[in-house]
């Protein structure tokens, strides 16, 4: 994410999506969540939030997205409430939502959004939580959130919220992929049957520490995949364009519980020309994105 002190009293902060290069589930929990093991890295695809300090000590959130909520559902009011009440402050803000990273797609906005809001109201507010603090924090709001304070790149288990931040050491290239039609992660998780051998993560790690883009797009593995495309069978048509799309990615997977497909690319002259083909074709909308350091 990105923190930026304006003026005393406001903070602009940009809050990036995240994909899901490996995702396996290990198992279901007595707590109705499932035991993950995740690879995640963010890009730059951004949502914006202006935070301007509010006297008056309330919570308020506008967004331009009317098919959002405002109140204390939306995962910015959340952790605005959260932080403040561990914080003890008495303090407000006003907060703006620009709102660039579709919904129900896999991509974690609203959960990004939420660890931004941590970041942003500790900087505004002047409180110098710990790392740990907002990461315990972070954990209470959503599974995927504490994994934004650890980007750009780490391995999440539990149910995401146990991150371990990783180099990659080089940028990845992809096309990122949209289509019109969102994705309960509830509903696409209640028709899971954990594996009875999940594939363990090391082959992936080490198709990504090779550098070889070829061999990781080979090893790009989420196992909500088939569930989300039974679910919402229209997407097959866009994991095969995806999959045949010109020029050839070196891999293509679904990220998180969908509905957003990305690919691998040897480089951003690939993303770039994968993007306007993958954009032509009437199935969603698509662009170039890039993660790395
Ligand atoms: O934690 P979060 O609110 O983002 O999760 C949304 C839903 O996804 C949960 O209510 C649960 O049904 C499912 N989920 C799960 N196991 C996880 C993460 C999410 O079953 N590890």
């Amino acid at each position: 994410m990105i923190v930026l002190d304006r003026t005393p009293g406001h903070v602009e902060a940009f809050a990036p999506a995240k994909l899901n290069l490996f995702l396996e589930i290990l198992g279901k929990r007595v707590d109705g969540y499932h035991e993950l093991e995740s690879l995640m890295v963010t890009i730059d695809l951004y949502d914006r939030l202006e935070f301007v300090a509010d006297p008056s000590g309330q919570i308020s959130l506008e967004c331009d997205d009317p098919n959002l909520p405002t109140d204390a559902s939306n995962l910015v009011v959340r952790a605005a409430q959260r932080i403040k009440n561990d914080s003890g402050t008495s303090q407000g803000v006003r907060i703006t939502l620009n709102k660039k990273i579709p919904a129900q797609a896999g991509l974690a906005g609203g959960s990004s959004d939420a660890a931004t809001t941590l970041v942003a109201l500790d900087r505004l507010w002047e409180l110098e939580t710990p790392k740990h603090r907002l990461e315990n924090l972070a954990g209470t709001i959503g599974s995927d959130v504490a994994f934004f304070l650890s980007a750009p790149a780490a391995i999440c288990r539990g149910r995401g919220e146990q991150v371990e931040a990783i180099e990659i050491g080089h940028p990845l290239h992809f096309v990122l992929f949209c289509p019109p039609m969102g994705l309960s992660t509830a509903a696409v998780y209640r028709q899971l049957k954990p594996p009875d051998s999940p594939r363990p993560i090391e082959g992936f790690l080490k198709a990504l520490r090779s550098g070889d883009s070829r061999a990781l797009g080979q090893s790009l593995f989420n196992r909500l995949q088939p569930i989300a495309e039974a679910i919402e069978p229209g997407l097959l048509g866009v994991r095969k364009a995806i999959e045949e799309s010109e020029p050839s990615l070196d891999g293509s997977l679904m990220s998180g519980s969908g509905s957003a497909y990305f690919g691998l690319c040897h480089d951003e002259g690939a993303a770039g020309h994968a993007a306007r083909h993958l954009g032509s074709l009437g199935l969603g909308w698509a662009r170039a994105v890039t993660c790395g350091p």
